[in-house]
C-alpha cells in the first residue's frame, strides 16, 4: 500500500527544521507540511497549558490539510501536549520528541550526563518519567539556556553574543565532568559545531533527529502509509510570522538540494489557525 498524503511537522519556529531535514534525507519521496508558530516563539518560557492549546490548534490545522502522521518536532510542545494529543486524536499517529536520556545514560562512562532544554520541557510529566525509568545510577544535570532559541531564530549562529550564551550554559557542564550532552531542544542542533567546540572532546553531543526520523519511517511502514519511492516530495512551510523572513531562514539553515519548497503565512484567529489560501 502507498499513501501520498503529507507528513505534518510542527515547532514554535525554525528548530523543527533540524527534524524536517532528517526526515527528508531518509525519505525524500514524502511530501511534508511544516508549521512554525513564530507568532508565539519561544514556547519554552510559557505555561504547559498555553503550549498545549497552541499544539492542539496546529494539529487541527495540519489534519485539515490531509496529513497522515504528525511529528511534534519540538521538545517543549511534546512535553506539554504529546499525551493529550494522543488521547484527543486517537486515530492519528503522533511522533513526539523526548530528550535522549536513555542513550546518554547507556553510553556514559563518567556517570554524569546533561540535558540542555527549555524550562517547560523539564516541567512536563514526560521528562519526569524519563528520569524515573533511565536515570537510576547516573547523575542527570538539567540545564536551561536562556536566549539560545532567540539566537537561532535570528540566524545569529556565529554571533559573539551567541557564543557568550553558550559559554554560560556549557561551562558548568564541563566543570561537572559531563561526558554525554543531550540536545533537548530542536533549535540546538543548528549550534552543534559551536557546542562541540566549546564542550571539548571529553563529551559527546547527542542530536535525536536521526532517531526521530527513523521512528517516523517505522510508523509509516507499519501502517502501510509510505509514499511511492519513485517520487520526489514537495514541501510546504507555513509560518504564523513573516513568510519572506521564514523562507530566508529555511534556505540559510537547510540549503536547498533540488527539492520543491513553498512558504506561506498562516494566521491565528482567536484559538484557531487559518491559512489565507487553501492548500488544495
Ligand atoms: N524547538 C523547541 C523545543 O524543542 C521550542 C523552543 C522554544 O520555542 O522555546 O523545545
Amino acid at each position: 500500500m502507498v499513501d501520498q498524503n503529507p507528513i505534518g511537522i510542527f515547532d514554535s519556529g525554525v528548530g523543527g527544521l533540524s527534524i524536517w531535514r532528517e526526515i527528508v534525507r531518509q525519505a525524500p519521496q514524502e511530501d511534508t507540511i511544516y508549521v512554525a508558530d513564530q507568532a508565539h516563539v519561544p514556547y519554552g518560557g510559557r505555561s504547559l497549558e498555553e503550549v498545549r492549546q497552541f499544539s492542539e490548534a496546529i494539529t487541527c490545522f495540519l489534519l485539515d490539510q490531509g496529513t497522515k502522521i504528525i511529528v511534534i518536532a519540538c521538545n517543549t510542545a511534546s512535553a506539554a501536549a504529546l499525551y493529550s494529543l494522543r488521547r484527543a486524536f486517537s486515530s492519528v499517529p503522533f511522533v513526539g520528541m523526548e530528550p535522549a536520556v536513555k542513550p546518554a545514560v547507556e553510553r556514559s562512562r563518567s556517570g554524569v550526563v546533561a540535558v540542555i532544554a527549555t524550562e517547560a520541557t523539564f516541567q512536563g510529566e514526560l521528562f519526569a518519567s524519563l528520569l524515573e525509568r533511565y536515570a537510576q545510577d547516573v547523575e542527570v544535570i538539567t540545564q536551561i539556556c536562556p536566549g539560545l532559541v532567540g539566537a537561532v531564530e535570528a540566524g545569529a549562529l556565529d554571533a559573539p553574543e551567541t557564543e557568550r550564551l553558550l559559554l554560560d550554559c556549557l561551562m558548568p557542564l564541563v566543570e561537572a565532568r559531563v561526558d554525554q550532552l543531550v540536545l533537548g531542544c530542536t533549535h540546538y542542533p543548528f549550534l552543534q559545531p559551536a557546542i562541540e567546540s566549546l564542550i571539548g572532546e571529553g563529551a559527546t553531543v547527542i542530536d535525536p533527529a536521526p532517531a526521530v526520523a527513523r521512528q517516523t519511517g517505522r510508523v509509516l511502514a507499519q501502517r502501510g502509509a509510505e509514499a511511492n519511492r519513485e517520487r520526489v516530495g514537495r514541501h510546504v512551510f507555513f509560518t504564523s510570522g513573516d513568510a519572506p523572513a521564514f523562507e530566508r531562514a529555511i534556505d540559510c539553515l537547510v540549503p536547498r538540494s533540488g527539492e520543491r519548497r513553498d512558504v506561506r503565512e498562516v494566521h491565528w484567529r482567536g484559538p484557531h489557525l487559518e491559512a489565507r489560501l487553501a492548500l488544495r
